[in-house]
């Protein structure tokens, strides 16, 4: 076969160009008109959903068998791209359902699936991931909540916090000591449901950005589950969060990615809209070299994203690398070109009448869940002198 026959380029495809164009036309008819007020009231941004569900960008990435959409990794990355530019709070809808629901599709029964990501992906419900509590963050193996084994069922006590999207979310998985002599063998991973007595919520976190999604404690208070909400083997819980997150970490370098394309894109408007010396910024070198910078900045974070999506669909051996590599660096990226949008826009950014503020603060977050890029850098690191 020719060469030129056999290389389709280094490019997306025409099928992910499309994806990419219909998520951003839904985006600015029916997600960014609400994101402002979703930053400003801290509510739920219950509009926005309505419209990713109904152009099934919820939550693509559930396998076609369970009614979903069957996007791969890479085509749910760039859905979660979209809608983070126009709205990051709306962008952890995908992302969440896929981190919530990422334990069943790797570890759970043929039964468990069916039954819980049937309504996520008709979008009659959402899924959230309960790892984190108050006194086990980056050390996640330290947690104390536990489940203890009664008869046909499980019974679960403990405390989760910084938990994305608590309350909205009809389901959560939920991970849970069951044998503490044994650190993180001896975890396990439960389905949990909010409807289950003894489940309960905090009151939502005053949180910096991402507002319109709701962060909250959720408390297990004597929750008893049945033996078949087991998801994955009794003490297979650790080494299934971990390999979420291997997967899900490139979820939050796309929503990273989207944040930062919308303060370029929103910075490169207005510095050719403002005039000060008689002439458009933008004809200042000084500015030109900053766009420059940030526009450099978001295509390595984009690519290495991409490499790395590529990776979590194939569940290549160095997914764990790539996936760390992309979130960290995308969303070191994502802060300096949200600050650097800030400063382009003066007096005018530092003020909520432009969305660049908000995408600063919505960045931040970035670089602290699914593990703060210290943890990212020491799962690097690893991997680096691994072998
Ligand atoms: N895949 C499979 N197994 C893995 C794994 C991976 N990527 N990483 C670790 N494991 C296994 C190890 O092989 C080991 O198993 P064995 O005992 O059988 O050998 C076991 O897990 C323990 O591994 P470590 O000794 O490496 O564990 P550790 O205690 O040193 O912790 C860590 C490692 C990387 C620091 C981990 O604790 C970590 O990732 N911490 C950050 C937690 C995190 O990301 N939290 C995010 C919360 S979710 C969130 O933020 C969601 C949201 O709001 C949107």
């Amino acid at each position: 076969m020719a060469a030129e026959q056999a290389f389709d380029g280094y490019r997306l495809t025409d099928e992910l160009q499309a994806i990419r164009e219909a998520v951003r036309e839904v985006c600015a008819a029916k997600v960014a008109p609400h994101a402002a007020e979703a930053d400003e009231t801290g509510e739920f941004p219950k509009a926005s959903f309505d419209a990713l569900r109904a152009a099934d960008f919820h939550a693509p990435h559930i396998p076609v068998e369970y009614g979903g959409a069957g996007a791969d990794a890479l085509a749910t990355a760039i859905v979660i791209e979209e809608v983070a530019r126009a709205c990051a709070s709306s962008s952890l809808i995908p992302a969440v359902n896929k981190l919530g629901t990422m334990p069943l599709i790797l570890a759970g029964s043929a039964a468990l699936r069916r039954k819980y990501l049937t309504p996520v992906a008709a979008g009659d419900a959402m899924f959230s991931y309960c790892l984190s509590e108050p006194e086990a963050g980056s050390d996640a193996a330290a947690m104390t909540t536990r489940a203890v084994r009664d008869g046909d069922d499980w019974v679960l006590n403990g405390v989760k916090r910084w938990i994305t999207n608590a309350g909205v979310s009809e389901f959560y998985t939920v991970f849970a000591v069951t044998d503490p002599t044994a650190r993180s063998r001896g975890i396990s991973a439960f389905v949990v449901e909010k409807s289950d007595p003894g489940v309960s919520f905090g009151a939502p976190e005053k949180k910096l950005g991402i507002k319109g999604s709701p962060t909250r404690e959720v408390y297990l208070d004597g929750v008893r589950v049945p033996a078949d909400r087991m998801i994955g083997a009794e003490g297979t819980g650790f080494a299934t969060a971990m390999q979420t997150l291997d997967h899900t970490r490139v979820t939050i370098a796309a929503q990273a990615v989207g944040i930062a394309q919308g303060a370029l894109d929103h910075a490169k408007g207005y510095v050719q809209e403002r005039r000060q010396f008689g002439k458009p910024i933008a004809d200042f070198q000084g500015i030109q070299f900053m766009l420059a910078d940030m526009g450099m900045k978001l295509e390595a974070a984009r690519q290495l994203t991409y490499a790395a999506a590529g990776r979590s669909e194939r569940g290549d051996a160095d997914l764990t690398y790539f996936g760390a590599a992309a979130k960290c660096f995308a969303s070191d990226a994502a802060m300096e070109i949200t600050t650097d949008a800030v400063q382009l826009l003066g007096g005018y950014g530092y003020t909520r009448d432009y969305p660049v503020e908000r995408m600063m603060r919505d960045a931040k977050i970035t670089q602290i869940y699914e593990g703060t890029n210290q943890v990212q850098r020491i799962v690097m690191a690893r991997q680096l002198l691994k072998g």
